[in-house]
């Protein structure tokens, strides 16, 4: 693809995240499991790399399922974005093995954006998992996987 047609569409993909971001933000509520508070640092920075390992599997396999199994996957998105907020304590990218970047910590609330617009997405995915409509359960998955792009470009040392 040519350079110029390659900007043309992130720039639209861009423009699509943000009006659903600014549509639907609101209406989700997120309710991580309150036993990871009390994890140790070290243990936080596991956890969360076991839940983005476990949205890798989930997210590559989710288009070929349909009915209960489809649901099940959202559910399990859902569940992991949720949790992912509130186990990026401050300072926890010097713990060996972590490439969270500094940079999310000056940008807060863009980081816990996304992840709230996981949860978003992942609820999209579970309603048209729910609906059994095919077109907008694949546009959602698609969502999800630009999300996962666009917050490691920004905050994922690699
Ligand atoms: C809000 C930002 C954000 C979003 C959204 C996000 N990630 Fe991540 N991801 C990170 C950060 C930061 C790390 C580094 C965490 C660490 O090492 O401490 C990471 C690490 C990872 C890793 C490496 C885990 C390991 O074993 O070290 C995988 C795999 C991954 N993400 C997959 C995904 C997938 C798939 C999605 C989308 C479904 C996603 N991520 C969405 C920020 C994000």
């Amino acid at each position: 693809m040519p350079l110029h047609k390659l900007a043309i569409t992130a720039a639209v993909a861009l423009a699509l995240g943000a009006a659903a971001f600014t549509s639907f933000a609101q209406d989700v509520v997120i309710t991580p499991d309150p036993a990871l508070s009390s994890l140790s640092v070290e243990d936080m920075v596991a956890k969360r790399q076991e839940l983005m390992k476990t949205n890798g599997a989930t997210l590559k396999t989710a288009g070929t399922l349909s009915g209960a199994d489809a649901v099940k996957a959202a559910e399990t998105l859902i569940a992991d974005f949720s949790n992912l907020t509130v186990l990026f304590p401050e300072g926890s990218d010097t713990v060996k093995g972590s490439e969270a970047k500094p940079e999310i910590w000056q940008n807060l609330d863009t980081f816990q954006g996304y992840l709230k617009q996981g949860v978003v997405n992942a609820t999209a995915m579970k309603a048209a998992a729910e609906a059994g409509d095919a077109a907008a359960y694949g546009a959602s998955i698609k969502a999800l996987g630009g999300l996962c792009g666009q917050c490691h470009q920004q905050f994922r040392a690699s």
